[in-house]
């Protein structure tokens, strides 16, 4: 009677103390369930604009002239590998900082670097940038002046990348690579020096801070065949030291860290999945 009024009271107890274990348990699934619904609340960057519109840049510095120039990524980066631009040819990673003019084009730099006139491209030549005699009727000006202009240009993003293999965001670049479809060049002759051979290209795992984030994978290797090692060290990457920064998914939405290039050119932040593999397939 006694061992069973015992027993019976103190599973009573353990009812309790069951109930008290589970509390921070519950607790601590809210929270995780929260954390996941407030990140994908908090960290949702802006919308990406249309994919033709994408990593599109606009130069309209100049007051004279045959009027604004549009330069795009879709187009030149099926061609050459981001490294080629900006670094052998010296292009800042910021839309207008890099100061092209007529004058720079015309004495071979920037787009002049390509665009002179006698440079190949698949065995023809690379129509010239702008010339010592403006006018604003020619055809061939009007290529990249073409800001408000209809039919002046060549090539159309639907119907250019209709045969490249397309993703959760438009073109799925690494996709295109891989199949062969675009073979961009690392070299230009005359425009490249002879490249040391590049080293220490081993994939880094990015884990986050936080247990509910699902982990990074980041291909380093991958990325220097697209960017060399300049792109990102030490300007965007300071620091050659694993694990010395911690850059947090705020800086990349303020455009900074990986922000530096997806958001602008690469695959935008608003595929989660991109990076954070083996997420939820309810994240974009
Ligand atoms: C044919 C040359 C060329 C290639 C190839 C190229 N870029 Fe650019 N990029 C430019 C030019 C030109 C600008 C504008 C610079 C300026 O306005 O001063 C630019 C600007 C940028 C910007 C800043 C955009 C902004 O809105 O501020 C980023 C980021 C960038 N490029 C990344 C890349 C990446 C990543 C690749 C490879 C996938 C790449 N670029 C390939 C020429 C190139
Ligand atoms: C690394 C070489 C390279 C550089 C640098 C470069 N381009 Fe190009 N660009 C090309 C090639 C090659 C083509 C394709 C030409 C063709 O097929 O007629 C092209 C095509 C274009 C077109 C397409 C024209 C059309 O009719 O659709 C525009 C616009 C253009 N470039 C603008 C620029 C501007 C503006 C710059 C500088 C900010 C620049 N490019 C820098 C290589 C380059
Ligand atoms: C390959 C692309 C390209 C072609 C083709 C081109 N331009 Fe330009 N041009 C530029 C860029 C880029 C700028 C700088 C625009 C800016 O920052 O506002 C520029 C600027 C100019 C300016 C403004 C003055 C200055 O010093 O910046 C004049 C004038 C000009 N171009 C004339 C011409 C004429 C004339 C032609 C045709 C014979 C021509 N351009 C063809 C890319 C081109
Ligand atoms: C270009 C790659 C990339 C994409 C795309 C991306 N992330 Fe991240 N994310 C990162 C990196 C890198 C970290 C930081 C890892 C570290 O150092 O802790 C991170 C961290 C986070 C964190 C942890 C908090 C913090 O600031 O460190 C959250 C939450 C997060 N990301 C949510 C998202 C969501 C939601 C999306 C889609 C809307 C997304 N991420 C898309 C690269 C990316
Ligand atoms: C797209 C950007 C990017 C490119 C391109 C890139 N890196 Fe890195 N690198 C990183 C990031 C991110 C880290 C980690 C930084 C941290 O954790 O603080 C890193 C870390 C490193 C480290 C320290 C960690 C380690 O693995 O020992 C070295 C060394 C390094 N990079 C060398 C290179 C070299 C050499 C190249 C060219 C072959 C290169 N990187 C190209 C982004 C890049
Ligand atoms: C200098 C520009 C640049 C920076 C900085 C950069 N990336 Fe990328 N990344 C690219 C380009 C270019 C691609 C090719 C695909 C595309 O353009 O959409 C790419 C592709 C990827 C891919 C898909 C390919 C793969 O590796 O499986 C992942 C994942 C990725 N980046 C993660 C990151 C993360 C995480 C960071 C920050 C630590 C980062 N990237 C920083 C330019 C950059």
């Amino acid at each position: 009677m006694l061992t069973y009024s015992m027993k019976k009271s103190s599973m009573k107890k353990r009812k309790r103390k069951n109930k008290r274990e589970l509390l921070p348990l519950v607790l601590a699934w809210g929270v995780l369930l929260l954390g996941n619904i407030v990140s994908a609340q908090i960290y949702l960057p802006k919308p990406a604009p249309e994919p033709s519109e994408y990593g599109k840049v606009i130069l309209d510095n100049s007051k004279t002239g045959p009027g604004a120039v549009v330069f795009d990524h879709w187009l030149h980066r099926s061609m050459y590998t981001c490294r080629l631009c900006h670094v052998d040819v010296g292009f800042a990673m910021q839309a207008k900082a890099t100061g092209i003019t007529a004058r720079t084009n015309r004495e071979g730099f920037h787009c002049g670097a390509c665009h002179d006139g006698k440079k190949l491209f698949e065995g023809r030549t690379i129509f010239p940038a702008c010339s010592d005699t403006p006018n604003s009727n020619d055809q061939q000006c009007n290529r990249c002046h073409s800001v408000g202009k209809k039919g002046v240009r060549k090539y159309e993003y639907k119907k250019f990348t209709a045969k490249f293999p397309k993703g959760v965001y438009g073109v799925n670049w690494e996709a295109a690579e891989k199949s062969g479809v675009i073979k961009p060049a690392d070299f230009v002759e005359g425009l490249s020096v002879g490249k040391p051979k590049m080293q220490n290209r081993q994939d880094l795992s990015v884990v986050t801070a936080y247990p509910w984030v699902h982990p990074v994978t980041f291909s380093h290797e991958k990325h220097s065949i697209w960017n060399g090692c300049e792109l990102c060290h030490p300007e965007i990457f300071p620091t050659a030291q694993k694990e010395t920064i911690h850059f947090s998914m705020f800086s990349n939405i303020e455009g900074r860290y990986c922000g530096a290039c997806h958001g602008k050119v690469a695959f935008p932040l608003n595929h989660c999945q991109g990076c954070h593999t083996n997420a939820p397939p309810w994240a974009p």
